[in-house]
Parts: C-alpha cells; structure tokens; sequence
C-alpha cells in the first residue's frame, strides 16, 4: 500500500524523535511491502522562525492531501514572550481545530517491562493499568469566546469560556462508547457537573447516548476525584471519557504513573481526513539536541497510525511487539533508567526498535 505521510517535527527534541519514527516506519514499510512517502512542513516556533506563523497555510494544504501527520512538539522558552496568536501552541491548537480533529485517544498502560519505572505503590501497581483517556480536543476553554485580557474596574482581568454543545459531546461520547465496546466495555465520564454548567450538560448528554450502548457500563465521576482515583486504583478505569482541558491534565497523570511521559503515544481524529499522530510529552527544550530524548512515545504513535489510519493492524502489533522487546532486553533511555539496564540515546533507541522489527 502507499500513503503519503506529512511530517512535522516542531520544535525541541520534536526533530529527533521524529526521525526514530520515521525509521520505524520506513523499516516496516520494507518488511511488508509498503511505501509511505514522506512529505515535511513547518509547525510552532520552527514555523514562526520560517515562515512568520506557527501554522502556516502551506502546511495545512499539505496535512490536507496528506492520508495522515505524524508530529513530534512544539513549543520552548524562545518563543514564549510572543503575543498569544504567535505562540507555537497555537500552530498545534489551529491544526487540531482547522482539520477537525475533535477525537484525541490517548492510551495509557503499564508495560510489565517497566514495572520498576512505576510511581504507584507496588500493591497498586500489581493490579494493573490499562486504560484509555478519550479527550475532547476542539472545544471546551481551549477555544470558547469570549477570552482576553483587559482591564475591569482598573484591574487586569484576564477570562475564558468554558462551552460545549450538545453535538459536540455526542460525537466525541460516541467515540468512547465505541472505543470500550472493544476493550473492557467500561466508560468512565469525568466532568465537574456540581459546579459547571458546561459539565452538567455533558453529563446529561452522555447519559441520553449511553441508551444506545446498553451493553456498555457507564459511570460519572468529577474530575478532582477522577485525578485522586487515577493513583489510589488506576485498575477500575477502561475508558476515560472527558472535555479538553480535563483531559490535558488527567492524560499528563495517567501517563506519568505509568513510569514515564517518554512511553505514551496519541491519536487524533476526526469526522473525516487525514488523523494526527504524535506522542503526548512535550518539546522538552532542556534536553532538545542532545541526543537524550525517549522516542518511544513517538514510535508507538506511529504503530497508532497504522492501526487507526491505514488498518495495518498487524504492522502496528509488530512495532509495539519491537518495542516491548527492546525494553524486555534491557534497553533505556534516561528517564526510565533502572539500575542494571543499559542506557541509550534517542538515536540508539530507534536502533534497537528497527533490529527487532
Ligand atoms: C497536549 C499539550 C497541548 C495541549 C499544548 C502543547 C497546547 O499539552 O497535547 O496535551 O494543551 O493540548
Ligand atoms: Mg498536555
């Protein structure tokens, strides 16, 4: 098969994790008769330095005729006096909203090749964590209006709008009752209904579309409850379901506990058009360009694209396999180092991937 994959590596350690995965990705193609064809445009600050925007309209044409983007990060400290439409994140928030990209499925689980990575109680830990945060992506406070900053009353005041409407917590509610029908059938909806309007909307509208999905067992839990119970039991969740900004935060937790920000891929999709795949950390300035960064995280996005996008299930399955191997070998990069392991480069890492494929 040949697909057309549009790179945009960003900013930071973006550029090198970017590169393992696409060696990942040519070392699949070859073995199973392939041909992705790599296409690559500037985003966030590397955008903003080249172009003058950190989204700029060359590169959403390109993601448009592209079957799916694979993106490292963006953002860093040198961009980060600039006005709030010039700064990086923007690039990756407009490309979220412009390509429609409402679905964000970011999976979290503990590989028992990292078990000693763990930051739960080891208890807590043999219980298990396996589950999925399906994120909102193109609402909630991220884009609600009004926002700004002006002064009231002589004072700086500074304002966001939290705003679903019911269409937008159906479809992304849809995804997550789909996505547990093929998992442990378990949705856990996370609002903050006792205080939020937005919330209690959403709950109502997820409650009217669980009558569809009998078969699935739906819980409401509020979001300052759902961050305690993600390191006092992470086993009794399957799927998160949640707006944006609960979601940024709860799918930062439930990946840190696992071990490392480093491991946890992301998808992104929409209605229709190319998805968007890239892991979930950051651009990680402090150690960009040093050869440190885990590339893991951006691997396992691209066996997500394969899966999501493409449907090469079992091209995906032999990436994760490849890389569940290396760590099984005693692989590691510096953030989920253990004593007695060997330590690797983010170039080192790819290595070792690619020769288990
Ligand atoms: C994420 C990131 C982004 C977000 C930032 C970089 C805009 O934290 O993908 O989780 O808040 O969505
Ligand atoms: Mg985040």
């Amino acid at each position: 098969m040949k697909k057309t994959i549009c790179l945009l590596p960003g900013d930071g350690i973006g550029p090198e994790i970017i590169a393992q995965g696409v060696k990942v990705l040519e070392a699949t193609a070859e073995k199973f008769g392939h041909e992705f064809v790599f296409e690559t445009a500037l985003i966030g600050g590397a955008a903003i330095d080249g172009a003058g925007d950190p989204l700029p309209e060359a590169t959403v044409s390109k993601c448009r005729s592209a079957d799916a983007i694979y993106l490292g990060a963006v953002g860093g400290p040198k961009w980060d006096k600039l006005s709030p439409e010039m700064r990086p994140e923007k690039g990756l928030l407009r490309i979220r909203k412009e390509l429609g990209l409402f679905a964000n499925l970011r999976p979290a689980m503990l590989l028992p090749e990292l078990a000693g990575a763990c930051l739960l109680r080891a208890d807590i830990a043999a219980k298990g964590l396996d589950l999925m945060v399906v994120r909102e992506l193109t609402g909630d406070v991220y884009f609600g209006e009004p926002r700004g900053i002006e002064t009231r009353d002589g004072l700086r005041t500074g304002y966001n709008t939290m705003i679903y409407n019911e269409e937008e917590i159906r479809r992304i509610a849809w995804v997550a009752f789909e996505a547990a029908r093929k998992r442990r059938s378990k949705v856990c909806s996370v609002e903050k209904s006792n205080v939020l309007e937005s919330s209690r909307l959403w709950k109502e509208v997820v409650m009217e579309m669980h009558r569809e999905y009998a078969d699935v067992e739906l819980s409401h839990m509020y979001v300052d409850n759902a961050a305690m119970q993600l390191v006092r039991d992470p086993s009794q969740f399957d799927v998160i379901l949640t707006g944006n900004i609960f979601g940024d935060i709860l799918s930062d937790e439930a990946s840190v506990i696992t071990g490392s920000l480093g491991m946890l891929p992301s998808a992104s999709t929409g209605a229709s058009g190319p998805g968007l795949f890239e892991p979930i950390h950051g651009s990680a300035p402090d150690i960009a360009g040093r050869d440190v960064a885990n590339p893991l995280a951006t691997i396992l996005s691209a066996a997500m694209m394969l899966r999501l996008s493409f449907d090469m299930a079992e091209e995906a399955d032999q990436i994760e396999k490849a890389v569940r191997k290396a760590l099984a070998d005693g692989f590691r990069t510096a953030d989920i180092m253990e004593p007695g392991k060997e330590m690797l480069g983010c170039k080192g890492m790819g290595d070792k991937v690619v020769e288990r494929l």
